[in-house]
């Protein structure tokens, strides 16, 4: 008894010692006000090395690779500093981060918010399991519409909630399914992690291809 009760501490202690939060931004209003004050120009100079993988107009060409154009500046900082902090892991874009101060970050993040957002033709097929999603989410499963939080033309909303229309189709379904794995873990109160556990494999495609095609 003695020792299933100190076995059970000792596990407690360790989750309590071991849980990092998921990110370290928090938006506090100088942490709104330092993105905000972003230099357009200096990122666009900066941006420059990243047109390779993500565009030139921040618009990828790369299906697995994110674009960039349109998305709020408070989302991709927040990106840039969890890859920076390891609290979002990609080799790739661990190493680019690293190499970036909270400055450049900035200047980065308000100059692809200043860009125009992709825009993809619509491709015909059944996206009637995206639409419940997205308008009414799923009451059985508790899963809340996408459109609450992520906006009904997927325009995003402040301060963390990206934008999501004309995202790239296979990227949008790789960080679906890594949020549904728990490989990615950088969403604060883990608001994106209990969504896509209870998404199947066709929602999310599903999804992806929804999102890919809408024109906010
Ligand atoms: C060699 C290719 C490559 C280069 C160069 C690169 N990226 Fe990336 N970037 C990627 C890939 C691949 C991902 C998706 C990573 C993942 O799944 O976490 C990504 C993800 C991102 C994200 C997350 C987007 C989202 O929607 O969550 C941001 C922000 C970003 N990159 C910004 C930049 C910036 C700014 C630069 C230039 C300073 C840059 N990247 C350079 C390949 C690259
Ligand atoms: C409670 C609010 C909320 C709801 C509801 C919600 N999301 Fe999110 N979503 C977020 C937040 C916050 C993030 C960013 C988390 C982070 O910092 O990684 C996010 C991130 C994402 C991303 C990653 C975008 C990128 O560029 O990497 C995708 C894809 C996504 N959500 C899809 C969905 C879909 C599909 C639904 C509906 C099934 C949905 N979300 C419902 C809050 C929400």
């Amino acid at each position: 008894m003695m020792k299933r009760i100190l076995i059970l501490l000792l596990v407690t202690c360790s989750t309590i010692v071991n849980a990092e939060p998921s990110s370290n931004i928090a938006w506090t209003p100088d942490m709104l006000n330092f993105v905000k004050q972003g230099d357009m120009f200096k990122g666009k100079e900066l941006a420059e090395s990243c047109a390779g993988c993500h565009g030139e107009q921040g618009i990828s060409q790369i299906p697995e690779y994110p674009s960039l154009a349109g998305q709020l500046a408070t989302y991709t900082y927040k990106q840039l500093r969890d890859y920076a902090d390891n609290k979002r892991i990609h080799m790739l874009m661990n190493s680019v981060a690293a190499g970036l101060s909270e400055q450049d970050s900035a200047d980065l993040a308000v100059w692809f918010a200043s860009l125009p957002t992709a825009k993809n033709k619509a491709v015909k097929g059944d996206l009637s399991a995206a639409e419940q999603l997205v308008e009414k989410g799923n009451g059985k499963k508790i899963v809340p519409p996408c459109f609450a939080c992520h906006g009904s033309d997927g325009e995003g909303a402040k301060q963390d909630i990206p934008a999501l229309a004309g995202q790239q189709t296979e990227y949008f379904i790789k960080t679906l399914t890594e949020y549904k794995t728990g490989v990615r873990k950088n969403d604060v109160y883990s608001r994106m992690r209990l969504i896509a556990e209870q998404l199947s494999e066709e929602d999310i495609r599903q999804l992806a291809q929804y999102y890919n095609q809408l024109q906010e």
